[in-house]
């Protein structure tokens, strides 16, 4: 039987592989209860507090509606609207937030900013991105795997581009806790960090998975049931470093023929915001200095029926409240 009350969601290794599948099973319930407009506020009377350093559309947003379908009240501080590492200390933060919220989301910076406000508060705390990890949105990503297949042990998935980041540390994470095979396609001086990688490894060994790291996209990508990438440049990072990611990543671009050589049924996702057109000011920016219309995935792919990007972003909501209502049970 599996209990999650008063657990933090920091990272997915904090978390065993049956705690991970029942999250996902009761992500699953969710979303057919919200599909039926079935009431779940089960949470009713608590409150939350939604801590985002960085901009977010899907996170914050899959926050609010989870916790409110919940029944809970809910608390957004932004960017500039707190007093939280710039007149106050994160440890006095987390006090202060937990004498008044049965729960605290934060997206920012470090993953130590999360650990401290975890160690220094009394109630669960969700990591909703940071530098490191991005441990909510795996779960919506497997997620949408699963509804695609029936099943994920087994299964290849292909990360291709900037694989240092958060997004691409914890796919490798879930793929190796869910049994699954985690690829990863990108240039030498982006792989993950060696630690994490010799850790992940540990797990395969007892779940089946297996990492492979490949230079080569059309060698990487052989027979991939699913191909994933994200933005070339990572929220916080510095705007001059464009030029030289684009260089360093422009072969590792998921466009159809890297779609192609995948298997046949394989699907298309993506953490999104994505760079597939010129329709945002960054994307029109970049045209405009170099040249190029679509970044890490051609539009073709971002709008081709293997592609399962929005059905991806809904998961949010749905995984994003199974780990409120098991945390906070
Ligand atoms: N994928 C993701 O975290 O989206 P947001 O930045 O919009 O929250």
């Amino acid at each position: 039987m599996v209990d999650l009350r008063g657990r933090d969601f920091l990272k997915l290794l904090d978390y065993t592989t049956e705690e991970i599948e029942y999250l996902l099973h009761v992500s699953m319930k969710l979303k057919e209860f919200k599909r039926n407009g079935q009431r779940h506020d089960y949470l009713k009377g608590k409150q939350v507090a939604l801590i985002f350093e960085k901009d977010s559309t899907r996170t914050r947003c899959a926050f609010e509606v989870a916790a409110k379908d919940l029944g809970m009240g809910v608390t957004y501080l932004g960017p500039t609207g707190s007093q939280m590492g710039k007149k106050e200390t994160i440890a006095d933060t987390a006090r202060v937030l937990a004498s008044m919220y049965e729960g605290i989301e934060y997206r920012g910076f470090g993953q130590d900013i999360v650990q401290s406000l975890a160690d220094y508060s009394k109630v669960p705390v969700w990591n909703g991105l940071t530098d490191q990890f991005h441990p909510t949105q795996m779960l919506a990503d497997i997620m949408t795997v699963m509804e695609e297949f029936g099943s994920v042990k087994g299964k290849k998935l292909v990360f291709c581009g900037d694989a240092r980041n958060n997004v691409a540390n914890s796919l490798m994470v879930i793929c190796s806790k869910l049994g699954m095979h985690f690829a990863c396609c990108s240039p030498k001086e982006l792989v993950p960090e060696e630690e994490l990688v010799k850790t992940c490894q540990e797990i395969c060994k007892e779940t089946g998975g297996t990492i492979n790291f490949y230079e080569d996209i059309m060698e990487g990508t052989k027979d991939a049931d699913c191909l994933y990438t994200d933005v070339w440049l990572s929220m916080g990072e510095d705007p001059s470093l464009w030029e030289k990611r684009i260089n360093l990543l422009k072969p590792y671009q998921v466009n159809k023929t890297v779609l192609d050589n995948c298997k046949k049924n394989a699907i298309f996702l993506h953490c999104l915001p994505s760079f597939h057109n010129t329709g945002t000011t960054i994307g029109k920016e970049i045209f405009e200095k170099y040249g190029i219309s679509e970044m890490e995935v051609t539009d073709e792919v971002f709008e081709s029926s293997q592609s399962r990007v929005f059905e991806e972003a809904e998961n949010r909501l749905h995984t994003i409240k199974a780990v409120m209502l098991e945390t906070l049970r």
